[in-house]
């Protein structure tokens, strides 16, 4: 075994599943991003009014007219892709440290709570299996719930110390 490899739980082949999803999503993040979103309200319809943008354009507003709701989704994907990235360089997540504590506050604020972070993880999960199907595996899924769970301990962590 090499004696400088610092983290061995979260693997190069692990990242590439993850990049590799995004990779093969990204072009068509727009659709994606939607349905993301309507999973999430379907698993958790009490979660629409959270979302400040979506409260103020009223009950039937179409979903797929709000760039905000396009612009969390994919900032979901991508942190979950770079919180890959940092778990096999360093075994550990750290968002930047000023990006970190704003997104704490931000979710504090919005009365987020632990339970939204697992309905978010099963949207998301369902949502790569559905725009992938032929890529899908048990260790993609793996490596994405890793990726994501680390993600989201960081923000959770800021958020005990915002609230
Ligand atoms: C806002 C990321 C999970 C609800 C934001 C923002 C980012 C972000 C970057 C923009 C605000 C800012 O920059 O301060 C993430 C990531 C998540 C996550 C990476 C998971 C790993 C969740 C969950 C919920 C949620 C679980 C609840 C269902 C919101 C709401 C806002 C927000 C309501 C404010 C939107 C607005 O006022 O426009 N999030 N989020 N987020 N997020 Fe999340």
């Amino acid at each position: 075994e090499d004696p400088v490899v610092v983290n061995t739980s979260f693997s190069e082949e692990q990242e590439a599943l993850v990049l590799s999803a995004w990779d093969a999503m990204k072009a068509d993040s727009a659709a994606i991003a939607l349905k993301f979103f309507l999973r999430i309200f379907e698993i958790a319809p009490a979660a629409k009014p959270m979302f400040p943008f979506l409260r103020d354009a009223g009950e039937d507003a179409p979903l797929e007219s709000h760039p905000k709701l396009k612009a969390h989704a994919v900032t979901v994907f991508v942190m979950a892709c770079e919180s890959a990235t940092q778990l096999r360089k360093t075994g550990d997540v750290k968002v930047r440290e000023a990006t970190l504590r704003r997104l704490g506050a931000t979710h504090v604020k919005a009365g987020v709570a632990d339970a939204h972070f697992e309905v978010v993880k099963t949207a998301l999960l369902d949502t790569i299996e559905g725009a992938v199907p032929d890529i899908w595996t048990p260790e993609m899924k793996g490596a994405w719930e890793e990726a994501y769970d680390q993600l989201a301990a960081a923000i959770k962590e800021e958020m005990k110390l915002a609230a």
